[in-house]
C-alpha cells in the first residue's frame, strides 16, 4: 500500500506551532532560570537553550517535531529532521547527539510509513555528523516526527537573536514560500517542479550556513520557521532591542508561491502571524497584498537569517551562495525606532 502522510493533515510542518502570542503569554508562568552559566534560556525565545560546561564549551540543547508537510514517509523524515538540526546550526553550534520523538498511528498506517520516517530522519541526521541515540514512540493520529538535538559551541562564539547591532546587514539564505507552495500541492494548484524544489529546500542542512557564519564573525542569527520571516525578524529585533528593515522586494522567493498568493491561496498560518507581528510592525503603503502575505508564511525548515558585520557582507553572502544560491541581503538592522519590524 503507497503511503500518504498528507492525506492525514490540515496543516503539517512547522505551520502546525501554536500561535506565537499565545504560546509568549503561556510561557510566562513558568519561572525564570537563574544560572550564570545558561547563557542562552526562554527569555530572547531563542532557537535553542545553550549552557556553558567550561571555557571552551557550551552545550545546545533543542527539539522540534511537526505533523506531515508532504506524502512520502522518507522524506518527511528527512525534512523533519533538518528541521530539528537547524536549530542547533542556527545558535553557531554543532549538533552531535539526537533522539527521536515519534508519534505515530500503528492502527490507522502501514508500520513501513514508522520505520521509513526514521530512515529519513538517519540519513538525514548522518549528513550533519549528528548520531541518533535513541528515542520514544507513542501511538497518535496523525503521525508526528521531530529529534531532541544536543550540540555544542564555544562559549565565546554562541550566535543568538538578541545580539543583531546597528548597521549590521540582513542576509537570507533560502526562498521563502513553502508554506503557500505546500497548501497549493494540496489544491493540486502547485506546479509539480515547484513544489519539489519547495521540499529540497526544506531537507537543505543549515550547517554550511553555521560554519560560514563562525567564519564570518556573526554574532547574531535565527531560522525562519513557523512564525514566519516576519515574525522571526521581528523576534530578532525586539531581543536585541533594535529595529529591522526588510525590502521586501529582494527576499528571494520559492517559484510559483507569489502566483499561489495572488489567486489567494494563502494558509491560514499566515494570518495567525499577521496577527503576531502587526502592531509591532509597520508594513509599508506600497507592498502588495500578496507580497505581504508571503512575508507572513509559516516556514518548514527554511534558511538562516544572518546579522553580518557589513565589512564581511559580501564575502559571505559570495560563498552562502556556492551552497544556498537563493541566499540574498534583504535589509538592515538601524538603532530600534517607533516599529521593532519595517516591511518595504
Ligand atoms: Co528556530
Ligand atoms: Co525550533
Ligand atoms: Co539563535
Amino acid at each position: 500500500m503507497k503511503i500518504d502522510l498528507l492525506t492525514t493533515v490540515e496543516s503539517g510542518g512547522c505551520s502546525a506551532k501554536l500561535n506565537p502570542k499565545d504560546l509568549e503569554a503561556l510561557l510566562q508562568v513558568i519561572p525564570k532560570s537563574t544560572d550564570p552559566n545558561l547563557l542562552v534560556d526562554i527569555d530572547t525565545h531563542d532557537d535553542a537553550a545553550v549552557y556553558k560546561i567550561n571555557e571552551d564549551t557550551a552545550i545546545i540543547t533543542t527539539t522540534d517535531f511537526f505533523p506531515p508537510i508532504c506524502s512520502d514517509p522518507y522524506e518527511f523524515g528527512q525534512i523533519a529532521a533538518a528541521n530539528s538540526l537547524s536549530d542547533v546550526y542556527a545558535m553557531g553550534g554543532k549538533p552531535l547527539t539526537a533522539l527521536n520523538i515519534m508519534m505515530y498511528p500503528s492502527v490507522t498506517l502501514p508500520l513501513e510509513g514508522y520505520s521509513e520516517i526514521l530512515r529519513g530522519g538517519y540519513d538525514k541526521a548522518a549528513e550533519a555528523g549528528c548520531l541518533i541515540v535513541g528515542g520514544h514512540s507513542i501511538e497518535d493520529y496523525p503521525p508526528k516526527y521531530g529529534l531532541a538535538v544536543t550540540g555544542t559551541v564555544h562559549p565565546d562564539r554562541v550566535i543568538t537573536n538578541a545580539n543583531a547591532q546597528p548597521g549590521d546587514i540582513l542576509i537570507l539564505t533560502k526562498p521563502i514560500g513553502s508554506g503557500i507552495l505546500v497548501a497549493g500541492h494540496k489544491l493540486e494548484l502547485s506546479e509539480k517542479d515547484d513544489y519539489q524544489c519547495a521540499l529540497d529546500n526544506m531537507k537543505l542542512l543549515n550547517s554550511n550556513g553555521a560554519e560560514l557564519m563562525q567564519k564570518y564573525s556573526c554574532r547574531a542569527a535565527t531560522d525562519v520557521t513557523g512564525f514566519s520571516l516576519a515574525g522571526h525578524a521581528l523576534k530578532m529585533a525586539l531581543a536585541s532591542k533594535v529595529s529591522i528593515r526588510i525590502d521586501s522586494e529582494k527576499v528571494p522567493l520559492l517559484n510559483g508561491a507569489l502566483a499561489l498568493a495572488d489567486s489567494g491561496c494563502i494558509p491560514c498560518a499566515a494570518f495567525r502571524n499577521e496577527d503576531y507581528v502587526k502592531d509591532l510592525t509597520h508594513f509599508s503603503d506600497m507592498m502588495n497584498y500578496s507580497k505581504r502575505m508571503l512575508m507572513l508564511d509559516a516556514q518548514t525548515s527554511g534558511g538562516l537569517l544572518i546579522c553580518a558585520k557589513k565589512e564581511y557582507a559580501g564575502q559571505l553572502l559570495q560563498e552562502l551562495k556556492n551552497v544556498y544560491p537563493y541566499s540574498a541581503v534583504i535589509g538592515e538592522v538601524t538603532a530600534r525606532d517607533e516599529f521593532g519590524l519595517y516591511l518595504f
